[in-house]
């Protein structure tokens, strides 16, 4: 039978999955359950008033309804497993599987946090042992493996330098950020209560020093310094700028997101850093598909070691170890328990099983690759600053704005190309921003494909910008109203929406 012999009626359902609710009809299950062979007690006499008289809206559906719907779902989504996920400032490595075998042990998956101490040896050995394993990665002296996210970390090492400078009885007002910095910054200085002050960048991508020495007084607590910024740049000068910070009694905070340019290569404990984050679900590996669960570990030098949230992790070497609540000028709690253990467990297991030859093997892998993007799409997109990037490199859409294409529309069309879109506008201090990074995991093959899909895509924009104003077009559903998506969301489904 040729292609052409081949009709459809009408299309699949499968090519447009609708609701659960939408599957449902009345009387249909998933389960079949055996007879009863206990007393049956009265739902209406042990409740009383408390019962329900209206059965709650749920679907009722087949177990291969069910399964298909979800499977169905599933294939809608893209995902680092099925090819390159460029998303800048995301860091969207592979998760390698056996940090997942690791992580589903009987004695770790079972492990409660209410567990006995003595019960819990191992899990507080694991924590233990990425501590350190961290501590000689960055340089610092103290951390914390609390905060779940990188935000969550800012947020908690702030508050390490507020408490540090109230109690030298020198609290201040002002946080410096670079216009360079992770969005997070600037949210995460004022939620701490902080004057936000923006710090501008030379022209080369680096922090203006000229600027910094004119801001800087005594009433600046920290300067929140992202390093490689999000333009891709290590800014070279930081062990001067933390000299400005220090003469002037100030912090240095570095975002630490972007340590997969760092890693086993230069240590931030080493140029001056006072404290610092790392996002275990970038650098490290665990998964942060869908929001999370993320780990956001703080490190820092020992000046600012009294004030870690509680509990830290006490004892050394095979000794017993134990949580210690005993900290008098600690911040206090800054989450339930001793945050996302099975994170840990994941980063370990990557960590060890790299080794510091493969750490920094991995390291060199991710600036390879996004500098063999970047000379291979350099002059097709305009590349606003030509000093060296590391991880990343950020393009802007200079040439294809003229044609009427923006960033938006060529990240759109990467899709009907098999990828998932760059990271959009981002950073702001470039117009138009097309922000690319590849990560160590992707082999030379698939930065090719990526390499031909971008030019191709350019030589569209000459050729036929509708097609790309129109993109994505091979998916199920197309343009979305992004505005209405996130001012108006429709998170749950009521019977009205039917
Ligand atoms: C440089 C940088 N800082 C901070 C963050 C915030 O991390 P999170 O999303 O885990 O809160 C990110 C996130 O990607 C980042 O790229």
């Amino acid at each position: 039978m040729s292609n052409k012999d081949i009709r459809k009626v009408s299309s699949h359902i499968s090519q447009n999955e609708g609701l659960i609710f939408e599957h449902s009809s009345p009387g249909k299950k998933a389960y079949s359950l055996p007879r009863l062979d206990v007393r049956e007690v009265s739902a209406k006499a042990e409740l009383g008033s408390a019962l329900r008289t209206e059965p709650a809206e749920l679907p009722e559906v087949s177990e291969v309804e069910i399964i298909r719907h979800f499977t169905r779902l599933s294939t809608w989504n893209y995902a680092v497993d099925h090819g390159m996920y460029p998303l800048g400032s995301c860091t969207m490595k592979y998760n390698p599987r056996v940090n997942e075998v690791v992580a589903r042990l009987d004695g770790l998956v079972g492990a409660h946090p209410y567990q006995l101490e003595q019960l819990s040896q191992g899990a507080l050995h694991i924590m233990k042992a990425l501590s350190d394993q961290l501590l000689e990665i960055t340089g610092m002296d103290a951390i914390t493996l609390q905060p779940a996210a990188g935000a969550h970390g800012e947020l908690t090492g702030i508050l390490l330098v507020r408490a540090y400078l109230e109690s030298r009885g020198n609290p201040r007002k002002r946080i410096l950020i670079p216009d360079s910095a992770h969005g997070t910054n600037p949210a995460t200085a004022a939620m701490s209560g902080y004057q936000v002050e923006n710090l501008p960048s030379n022209q080369n991508g680096m922090v203006d020093l000229a600027a910094l020495e004119a801001q800087m007084n005594e009433d600046v607590a920290a300067l929140m310094l992202t390093n490689p910024n999000t333009l891709g740049i290590f800014d070279e000068q930081i062990a001067r700028i933390a000299e400005i910070l220090h003469s002037k009694g100030g912090l240095l905070y570095m975002d630490g997101a972007n340590m997969n340019a760092l890693v086993g290569k230069a240590r931030p404990g080493d140029f001056g850093v006072d404290v610092m984050h790392l996002n275990l679900h970038k650098t490290f590996s665990t998964p942060h598909g869908g929001g999370g669960p993320g780990s956001g570990p703080v490190a820092c030098k020992k000046h600012l070691e009294p004030f870690l949230p509680l509990p830290v992790i006490a004892g050394t070497g095979d000794a017993v170890l134990r949580l210690d609540y005993d900290r008098p000028q600690s911040v206090g709690r800054v989450r339930a328990f001793y945050g996302n253990f099975g994170m840990f467990v994941r980063a370990l297991a990557y960590i060890m099983a790299n080794g510091p030859d493969g750490l920094r093997q991995t390291t060199e892998d991710a600036v390879l690759n996004a500098n063999y993007l970047r000379k291979k799409l350099e002059g097709t997109f305009e590349l606003p600053y030509s000093t060296p990037t590391l991880h990343e490199v950020i393009f802007s859409d200079k040439l294809q704005a003229k044609l009427g294409v923006k960033t938006g529309d060529i990240a759109k069309r990467l899709i009907d190309y098999g990828f998932h879109p760059y990271t959009v506008s981002f950073p702001m201090v470039v117009h138009g921003a097309m922000m690319i990074e590849p990560t160590e995991s992707e082999p030379l093959e698939e930065l090719d494909l990526f390499i031909d899909a971008m030019k191709s895509i350019a030589q569209e924009a000459i050729d036929s910008p509708e097609l790309i104003k129109d993109a994505p077009n091979s998916t199920r559903l197309s343009r979305l109203d992004e505005t209405a998506a996130a001012r108006k969301p429709i998170l749950r489904w009521h019977p009205e929406t039917k």
